[in-house]
């Protein structure tokens, strides 16, 4: 199996998918003390993580961290292109500066679309729905790939520590792969690791929220900035903790500005041992780890070095389409569009695949199944708040005791509200797309 970012697979087992890939799950205790989780947190559409246990870290001490994603604008808006930006609001209402990169180049790479037309449509449909959902321009900032150096820079530069061998392993490149496509990752990875550069606020922890397809990606960038480091604090395989100098100029003096960096966090049982580039900390404990990392990670641009902290993302689950399979810009009728007006969105959601019984009779009998039915899903992701609603729903559905067209028409009454307000407020978002642009 290999998750391809530019492929129309739709995933089913998302425990297999973590299993195999090595993704964690994302469990209870890592979003129970946020301040009011978002629903897409609580109800486990975000399924899995690498490394967010830092964020929770930075959330609960109240320490500066980053969220950085992108958007690839090819066309129409649709709920499961909403779901990251409702994450990003989240975040942004609970402290995280948010950046915004729009995915040009790679739409160039991978779509054949031109940067104008890129351009246009993130102006004209995402922006304006990002601010209509209610993204706030403080702490924000939107960008163009093509039109950011330092990303650019950054790409390249960074590329100097991955291999073919590794492009072709995580992404199936081969001879005939346009040298555009294969550069996009790098792309990718200068986007996520840009943020932590003085000029965009310096090395702090940084969460990338995307759909699991864009997994490979995610790897690339911890390998990288993992690889760009100078220093790697950790358990070795006979348990003891240190901090290694990985590279082989400045030894010493990379030496000495650790050892000064411990003694200030008041560890009392040095041993350095120059020859394995080394210093062994015999009075630390596991949980001491990140921390010693990242005041590390911020001494090393004195020494000429980047100090990424490895960035953390989450993984969430992909919205099905209301005729069962993938919700696609290119099914008009598997998506509902932010841009639908209410009476499209209600044709859709009445033609939509439910999880119904073949006739009403049966479906009193047995039940409905609303783990397979796109109408509570419409409810789950994106139409009630409320957790004990949702689960009056689940259960009566269950039990037999309600009929998809009564579930259908709540929809369709939640979904026009939805639309309209959005309507709305894109009209009065339309003048303030500049503040949100670097
Ligand atoms: N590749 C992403 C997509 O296909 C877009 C993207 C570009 C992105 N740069 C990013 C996502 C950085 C997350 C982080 O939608
Ligand atoms: Fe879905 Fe509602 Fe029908 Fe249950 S009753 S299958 S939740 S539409």
């Amino acid at each position: 199996m290999k998750i391809d970012p530019w492929s129309s697979t739709t995933y089913q087992d998302y425990s297999r998918l973590r299993d195999e890939f090595g993704i964690e799950e994302f469990t209870d205790d890592l979003w129970k003390d946020l301040p009011n989780p978002h629903k897409l947190l609580r109800r486990g559409v975000i399924f899995g993580h690498r490394g967010f246990q830092i964020i929770k870290d930075s959330i609960v001490e109240k320490k500066p961290w980053a969220i950085l994603t992108g958007l690839m604008p090819s066309g129409k808006m649709h709920l499961g292109h909403k779901m990251v930006i409702d994450e990003v609001i989240y975040y942004q209402s609970i402290g995280a500066d948010v950046n915004i990169a729009v995915a040009d180049i790679e739409a160039f790479a991978t779509r054949g679309f031109t940067l104008e037309k890129t351009e246009q449509y993130a102006l004209s449909e995402y922006i304006p729905n990002y601010i209509a959902l209610g993204l706030k321009p403080e702490k924000c900032r939107i960008y163009f790939q093509s039109k950011n150096q330092d990303v650019k820079d950054l790409a390249y530069l960074l590329a100097k520590k991955t291999n073919w061998s590794q492009m072709q392993a995580t992404y199936g490149f081969n001879g005939s792969s346009n040298m555009a496509h294969v550069f996009a990752p790098l792309v990718q990875t200068g986007d996520i690791l840009h943020v932590q550069l003085e000029k965009y606020g310096g090395i702090r922890p940084t969460l990338v929220p995307v759909g699991v397809d864009q997994d490979p990606h995610i790897r690339l960038s911890r390998d990288i900035a993992q690889a760009h480091r100078l220093y790697n604090v950790t358990v070795t395989k006979d348990n003891k903790i240190g901090v290694f100098v990985k590279v082989d100029e400045d030894v010493s003096k990379l030496l000495d500005n650790a050892e000064k960096v411990l003694n200030k966090l008041n560890f009392k049982k040095l041993k350095r041992i120059t020859d394995y580039k080394a210093i062994y900390i015999e009075d630390a404990v596991k949980e001491d780890i990140q921390k010693i990392d990242g005041i590390l990670a911020k001494t090393e641009t004195k020494f000429g070095g980047y100090g990424f902290i490895l960035p953390s993302a989450t993984f969430h689950r992909f919205i099905t389409g209301l005729t069962g399979d993938k919700m696609s810009s290119s099914k008009p009728e598997s998506a509902i569009f932010l841009t639908d007006a209410p009476k499209e969105a209600t044709k859709k959601i009445m033609n939509s695949k439910t999880g119904g019984g073949a006739t009403l009779e049966e479906q009193k009998k047995h039940g409905g199944k609303p783990d397979e039915c796109v109408v509570y899903e419409l409810f789950l992701y994106h139409l009630i708040e409320d957790d004990k609603e949702l689960l009056d729903i689940y259960t009566s559905c269950k039990k037999g005791e309600r009929s998809c067209g009564q579930c259908k028409k709540y929809a369709a009454q939640l979904m026009e509200k939805l639309l309209t307000d959005l309507q709305e407020k894109r009209k009065a978002a339309e003048g303030k797309i500049k503040q949100f642009l670097s």
